[in-house]
This record gives C-alpha cells, sequence and structure tokens, in this order.
C-alpha cells in the first residue's frame, strides 16, 4: 500500500521529524518549511494535513482540496484553527492531541499566576535595567498566593490540573464556572464550589484563570462588564485562547486599577498583541509557551502521528473530533 502524504507546514522536534520520515511521504521537504509554507497550494496534493494551531486551516483550503484530502491531524488540542463544521461537511476527519500538554499547561498556568502575583516580570525587568539599587522594605510589593481562592472558568483536563497543584501545593480554595455540572466526588477532591454564574466567581476569586475552548460562544467571555465586576486586586491568568477576552477591555481595567495583574500566554489576535498591553507594567507577556517543553511538544507530535497512522490503517483514530 502507498505511504500517505502529509502537509506538514511546520517542523516538528527531531524524533517526531525523523518518524514522520520513517512511516510517511511528507511535504514540503523539510529544508523549505523555513521559509513559510502555502498550505493551499499543497492541500490537493496530499492524504492529510497537519496544521499546528497557528495554521488556519479554512472552508475555502479544504473545498479546494479537492477529495484526496481525508484527515486534518490538528497538532494542538485546541481545534479552532480549523472550520471543523467545513470538514464535517466534506466528509474530512478531524483529530487533536488531548491529554499530552495537560501538565506543561497546568505548570505554566501556575507560572503566570505566580508571575504576575509577586511582580516577578517587574523585578527582572528592574534587575536587567542595572537600575537596582538593593533590597527595601516597600520594593514591589505583591500578594500572598497561598490560601487565597482561585476561580477555574472551563473545567477541562487543564482546569483539573490547575486545581490540583493550587489546592495541594499552595491550599488555595478552588471555584468552578463551567456549563455542565461538576461531581460530587471531584469538587470534595479539590474541596471545590461550583458557581452558578461567571460573575459569581469572578466576585468571589482573588485570582481566575481561563480554561475554556475558542469557540463562537466563550468569544470575549471576559469583557468590560466582567471585568468591572472582579474584587479589588484581583489577577486574571489566560493561558487557554486568548478571544476569551476583550484585550481592549483588558487594557483599560489594567491601567485603571481594576484589576491589580494579568498573566497572558494567548492573545486575541496572535502574533499581535494590544500595544496599550506592551506598555503596561502589570502584565506577565508570554508568547503562547503552554506546551513548549521538549517532552510536550514530542508527545504531541506523536499523538498526531498515531491518530495519522490509525486513520490510514482503517481504524477509528483515538482523538477524533469530527
Ligand atoms: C493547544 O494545543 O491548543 C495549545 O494552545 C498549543 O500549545
Amino acid at each position: 500500500m502507498p505511504r500517505p502524504v502529509l502537509l506538514v507546514p511546520r517542523r516538528l522536534t527531531a524524533d517526531v521529524e525523523e518518524r514522520l520520515q520513517r512511516e510517511f511521504d511528507v511535504v514540503p521537504p523539510r529544508d523549505e518549511v523555513a521559509a513559510g509554507v502555502d498550505m493551499r497550494q499543497l492541500a490537493g496534493e496530499v492524504d492529510a494535513i497537519c496544521p499546528t494551531v497557528i495554521d488556519r486551516v479554512d472552508g475555502d483550503l479544504l473545498r479546494r482540496a479537492g477529495p484526496r484530502l481525508r484527515l486534518v491531524a490538528n497538532f494542538g488540542v485546541g481545534y479552532d484553527n480549523v472550520d471543523v463544521a467545513a470538514a464535517r461537511e466534506l466528509g474530512i476527519v478531524v483529530t487533536n492531541t488531548p491529554d499530552v500538554l495537560t501538565e506543561a499547561t497546568a505548570d505554566l498556568a501556575m507560572t503566570l499566576l505566580l508571575m504576575a502575583a509577586r511582580r516577578a516580570g517587574e523585578g527582572e525587568r528592574l534587575v536587567r535595567s542595572g537600575n537596582w539599587r538593593g533590597w527595601e522594605p516597600l520594593q514591589l510589593l505583591g500578594q500572598d498566593v497561598t490560601g487565597k481562592t482561585l476561580g477555574l472558568v472551563g473545567f477541562g483536563r487543564i482546569g483539573h490540573a490547575v486545581a490540583e497543584r493550587a489546592y495541594r501545593g499552595f491550599g488555595m480554595r478552588i471555584l468552578i464556572y463551567t456549563r455542565s455540572p461538576v461531581e460530587t466526588a471531584v469538587l470534595e477532591r479539590y474541596g471545590a464550589r461550583q458557581c452558578g454564574s461567571l460573575y459569581e466567581l469572578i466576585e468571589n476569586s482573588h485570582f481566575v484563570s481561563l480554561h475554556s475552548p475558542g469557540t463562537p460562544e466563550t468569544r470575549h467571555l471576559v469583557d468590560a462588564a466582567a471585568l468591572r465586576r472582579f474584587r479589588p486586586g484581583a489577577v486574571l491568568v489566560n493561558t487557554a485562547r486568548g478571544t476569551l477576552i476583550d484585550e481592549a477591555a483588558l487594557v483599560e481595567a489594567l491601567s485603571s486599577g481594576t484589576l491589580a495583574a494579568a498573566g497572558l500566554d494567548v492573545y486575541e489576535r496572535e502574533p499581535e498583541v494590544h500595544p496599550g498591553l506592551r506598555e503596561l507594567e502589570n502584565v506577565v507577556l508570554l508568547p503562547h509557551l503552554g506546551s513548549a517543553t521538549e517532552q510536550t511538544r514530542s508527545a504531541m507530535g506523536h499523538r498526531m502521528l498515531d491518530n495519522v497512522a490509525a486513520f490510514f490503517a482503517g481504524l477509528e483514530p483515538r482523538d477524533r473530533v469530527a
């Protein structure tokens, strides 16, 4: 049987690249990837596309690709970059890579929470600037994390992993806002309470961390009105999708002090970052690093290729989302 041809528009970790060469035919040649890949041009010549979360696979691309294209195997758990409705309509299967990035992303949410609470970005910039004049009793005073209340918006795998860290590691009280009911046993495991509304969660949390998928329904979930409901001194963390927050409203809330600080790994229009955010001291800005460890990115690549291999072996891929 001929090997399936995959369109893989980004270079992946060495062991994933090695498996790609061993098990599949791949376009474009790997030394051409760095120059940028026009997926539209190549989509018609391949059996599967393996986009990353920043590679947009829209309905137009899928329709133009024609009947050869049968699978979109996303490198990432979020798949808002793929027009899933168009894929369904065309009978194209879509898969993602859940589980393998849960721990790394939860670690990064805690990193941002701690950095924002303890003003670590400001401190780092001060030391690097050469202007630090030594320890002072009132220098860069942040906020305690231990024992405070953490509100989790969205409670999937990553939300659970953040609850685990915050509850066991930092003795935080956990509040949860998610549409489906959370089992009592799960709530008890984290000493958590499920809130009936987003505002109830926001009004009762010192820290709020977002873990919902990026969908039309969650767009601007945290808007100007929601930002006004935060407690004085509250901190907002986002490792999910930038579209969950109205970035212009966030700039306003951080500038006016309605919100004490924020820690962001994702943005509304990546890689563009609202210029107002870049000017503010009280926001920690990371470049979408949630899953960025060598081990996690390799595990994502293998999970993606496991889905591809299963599909072309005539099996149901484990992570089918459409
Ligand atoms: C994902 O998989 O959705 C992440 O955002 C990539 O790090």
